[in-house]
């Protein structure tokens, strides 16, 4: 049974090639899309929850089964740039130069939306995220689809986006026709999001592609707080930022200066079982105290942090530890991204003094 008393649906988990997938596993996959059902689906940044993007009914059972708010909007994934005059009008010049450079890859561009694409999908607005995503089974799914498919990260709303098969299934097992599953994805992050129908360039979500990658070809663009995650965003601007993100169920502490990482894990131990998610340098700093380990990665290699963090937050809910602590990284490249992705996932629990702790407990 599924959470509103429905009757669940068989899901079926296909292993593929992630390099070399099986036409006839992708045809039943488009076959499902074409009809109106689910997919779940692997691209470079996280696994995809798809549907076709024309069909309304479609685009709900996507919210439904995520158990999203309606209006929060669906990035449109295409395979071909013709897709991209069916969903979106008004393109202006940089939107096609930088599409043109930049794609496939993860990068989704905010633009006006035809009349083909329903407000279903759009969540009501006039505009429309589109990208083409850099991953073979993605892009043979589109095209042996015929159709955009429209597809939100394939995690349940509010938890950490899913960077493999087995965390889809955790999230959706019962809720989708199908599940393609093609190993861990390759970025681990979403999608660079950029708004591009102001009179300048806004960055509503950063990704593996940091602002200074985008100047180059965009020119100045702007990064509010929301874009940072040290604010939540009036729906006015975007949409899906006002809402709790990427969250494990375990409560959260990120610790503002890395330096004072060892000491506040100190101050928890004596009251909590602690879990610290950190780089592999930060452990051996780290090496006596009685803590669970979730390793991220070598600080020399944020791309590797970036991989590593959503299946850190859910490791954090599998261990037997009651809180988390996890390191602060470097707002540059990716690092923006982890740093935005940590501080929501936080519900803003930062400690940025560790004689400040007494107001967090
Ligand atoms: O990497 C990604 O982008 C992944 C993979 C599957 O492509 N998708 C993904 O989708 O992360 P989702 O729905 O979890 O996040 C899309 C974000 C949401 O925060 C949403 O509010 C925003 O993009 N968005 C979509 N359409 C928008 C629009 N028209 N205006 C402003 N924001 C929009
Ligand atoms: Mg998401």
């Amino acid at each position: 049974m599924s959470t509103d008393g429905s009757i669940s649906m068989e899901t079926e988990v296909v292993k593929l090639d992630p390099l070399n997938p099986n036409p006839a596993i992708i045809k039943k996959a488009a076959e499902i899309i074409r009809s109106g059902g689910l997919v779940a689906f692997p691209t470079e940044t996280v696994y995809g929850l798809g549907a076709n993007a024309y069909d309304p009914q479609a685009a709900l059972r996507i919210f439904k089964a995520k158990g999203r708010p309606t209006d929060n909007p669906l990035i449109v994934h295409i395979a071909e740039k013709e897709q991209l005059f069916q969903v979106a009008q008004e393109i202006p010049e940089t939107a096609l130069e930088v599409a043109e450079i930049l794609w496939p890859g993860p990068l989704t561009l905010i633009l006006k939306k035809t009349e083909r694409v329903p407000y279903e999908t759009t969540g009501k607005l006039d505009t429309v995220a589109v990208r083409m995503p850099a991953h073979p089974v993605a892009l043979q799914l589109i095209k042996e689809s015929g159709v955009p498919i429209a597809a939100p990260s394939a995690n349940r709303s509010g938890r950490p986006s899913p960077t493999s098969a087995s965390h889809v299934v955790e999230d959706l097992q019962g809720e989708v026709e199908m599940i393609l599953d093609a190993g861990d994805t390759f970025f681990g992050l979403e999608s660079t999001v950029i708004d591009l129908t102001k009179e300048k360039p806004i960055l509503y979500r950063p990704g593996p592609l940091a602002p200074e990658d985008l100047e180059r070809y965009l020119g100045p663009v702007l990064v509010p707080e929301v874009a940072r995650g040290t604010a939540y965003a009036e729906k006015a601007m975007a949409p899906g930022m006002k809402y709790k993100h990427y969250a494990p169920t375990k409560r959260l502490i990120l610790v503002e200066k890395k330096g004072d990482l060892p000491e506040v894990v100190r101050r928890l131990s004596l009251k909590y079982k602690v879990a610290v998610l950190c780089s592999t340098e930060m452990l051996r700093i780290l090496e006596n105290e009685a803590v669970c380990r979730i390793q991220l990665g070598s600080e020399s290699n944020l791309y590797e942090i970036a991989k590593n963090l959503f299946a850190a937050f859910r490791a954090l809910d599998h261990s037997y530890c009651d809180i988390g602590v996890m390191q602060s990284f470097p707002e540059r490249g990716i690092g923006l991204a982890i740093m935005n992705r940590a501080r929501k996932a936080s519900g803003m629990s930062i400690i940025a003094n560790p004689q400040d702790m007494i107001n967090l407990f």
